[in-house]
């Protein structure tokens, strides 16, 4: 049985229960970063704050909304818009922060590219966050579907009938998860189910576990520097802390974070009431009607590029949902696909920045081009840029494999 002395303090006594301060030590001030990383590192913490966000104008909503296809729209649009204090307010830090948590997960991810930070045993850092990806892509859609209007229908509808193609079981899958022939209220409250609780609790874990697989190989560096962080922790706890390469999580590393969230805020609330509607499609403001289709579907602007993907290949409907369909998991291989073992920026690796330019170039014109009409020249330019998306992802150990001839015969330092 363990040993229970009379505690000095409030802290003391939950350390003698919880050991508080051992957690805080392995959480925050013993959780070694490395000094030379930028303000794009602050990216993650971002992203909590924003999931936060979601969460919390979440339940706020959730006291007023109706998950039931003859209430939901009006609850939503009425009750929630215009009868509930300060409901807007909570319906447009929900839908800003939603498309905002897509842009930063994008630049966050763009930044591990660039930087190699999927590499030397951070690989299961790279699969948590991706796994991540896709589960904020999974809530995002449920809560697309919430308000019932027609982009929510006609989306569901699109997206939910992809399945049909798969071979044998399609047919029979499309009416399993939407529990009926159409989109109808079984698939609302399953999706409703998904959306307020199933999906945010494995975000929450999957977070957790993204943490976690950070903490043995470290956060990567500007330089990619492989750190000795024994002899950099000893350097820092034995005082000579601006000759150590490492700072403390917190208080060192948070308080700088803090700073860029400050800023961040500044932006998320003036969107939130002075800029909201680009988080909102006009054409949701109709409520759903099964007899009308919408002129023109699209989902929303962080789904455009693998969108247009699956379009671009307007001559064969299979081969555009089989690229489709890679486009949503190959960046799970990024620690494979790219064979050189160099942990170092882009801008050092001469042959890696082209193709990480060329990639960013294709996602933005698939990303504009599937907003358009599918017709005319959009339909070849949409072609073009999927073709160029296919071949970007057989380049790469091509040219990360000459890369790693080149490093080991002494090239790159
Ligand atoms: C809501 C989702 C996410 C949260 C809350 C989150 C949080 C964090 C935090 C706090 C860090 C450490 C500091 C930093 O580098 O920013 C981090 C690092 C990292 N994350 Fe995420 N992340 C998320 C999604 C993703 C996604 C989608 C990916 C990519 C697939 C990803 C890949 C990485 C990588 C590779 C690192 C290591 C960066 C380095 O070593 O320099 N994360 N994440």
């Amino acid at each position: 049985m363990a040993e229970f002395k009379k505690a000095d303090g409030f802290i003391d006594w939950l350390d003698q229960r919880l050991a508080v301060r051992t957690l805080t030590k392995v959480l925050m001030t013993e959780y070694w970063i490395p000094k030379n990383i930028n303000w794009l590192w602050a990216m993650g913490v971002v992203l909590v704050i924003l999931f936060t966000l979601l969460v919390v104008s979440g339940i706020f909503l959730l006291m007023y909304y109706k998950p039931d296809i003859k209430l939901a729209f009006d609850s939503v649009n009425l009750t929630i818009m215009n009868e509930v204090e300060f409901g807007w307010l909570w319906r447009h830090i929900h839908a800003v922060s939603a498309s905002l948590v897509f842009l930063i997960i994008y630049i966050h991810m763009l930044v591990a590219i660039y930087y190699g930070s999927y590499k030397r045993g951070r690989e299961m850092i790279w699969i948590t966050g991706m796994l991540l990806f896709v589960l904020f892509s999974a809530e995002a859609f449920s809560g697309y579907m919430l308000p019932w209007g027609q982009m929510s229908f006609w989306a569901a509808k699109v997206i939910t009938d992809l399945f049909s193609k798969i071979p044998f079981i399609g047919p029979d899958l499309v009416v399993w998860i939407r529990g009926n022939f159409i989109p109808a209220d079984a698939t609302l409250t399953r999706f409703f189910m998904l959306h307020v609780f199933l999906l945010p609790l494995i975000i929450m874990i999957m977070i957790v576990v993204h943490f976690y697989s950070l903490r043995i190989p470290h956060v990567n560096n500007q330089d990619g520097e492989d750190l000795d962080f024994d002899r950099e922790v000893e350097k820092y706890k034995n005082g000579k802390k601006a000759e150590s390469k490492i700072v403390a999580f917190w208080p060192d590393f948070l308080s700088k974070d803090i700073f860029v969230i400050c800023v961040f805020m500044i932006l998320v609330f003036y969107l939130v009431c002075f800029n909201y509607n680009f988080a909102m499609d006009p054409i949701n403001f109709d409520p759903a009607d099964t007899l009308k289709t919408p002129a023109h579907i699209y989902p929303e602007w962080y789904f455009l590029w693998s969108y247009e993907i699956l379009r671009g290949f307007y001559m064969s409907e299979s081969l555009g949902l089989i690229f489709f369909g890679i486009a949503q998991v190959i960046f799970f291989l990024m620690p494979l696909l790219d064979r050189s073992p160099v942990v170092a920026p882009a801008h050092k690796r001469p042959m890696f920045l082209v193709w990480f330019f060329i990639l960013i170039a294709d996602l933005i014109v698939l990303t504009i081009f599937g907003k358009l009409p599918p017709e005319g020249i959009n339909n070849y330019v949409g072609f073009v840029a999927a073709i160029v998306f296919i071949i970007l992802i057989v380049v790469l150990p091509i040219i990360t494999k000459i890369e790693k001839n080149y490093y080991c015969n002494g090239g790159i330092k």
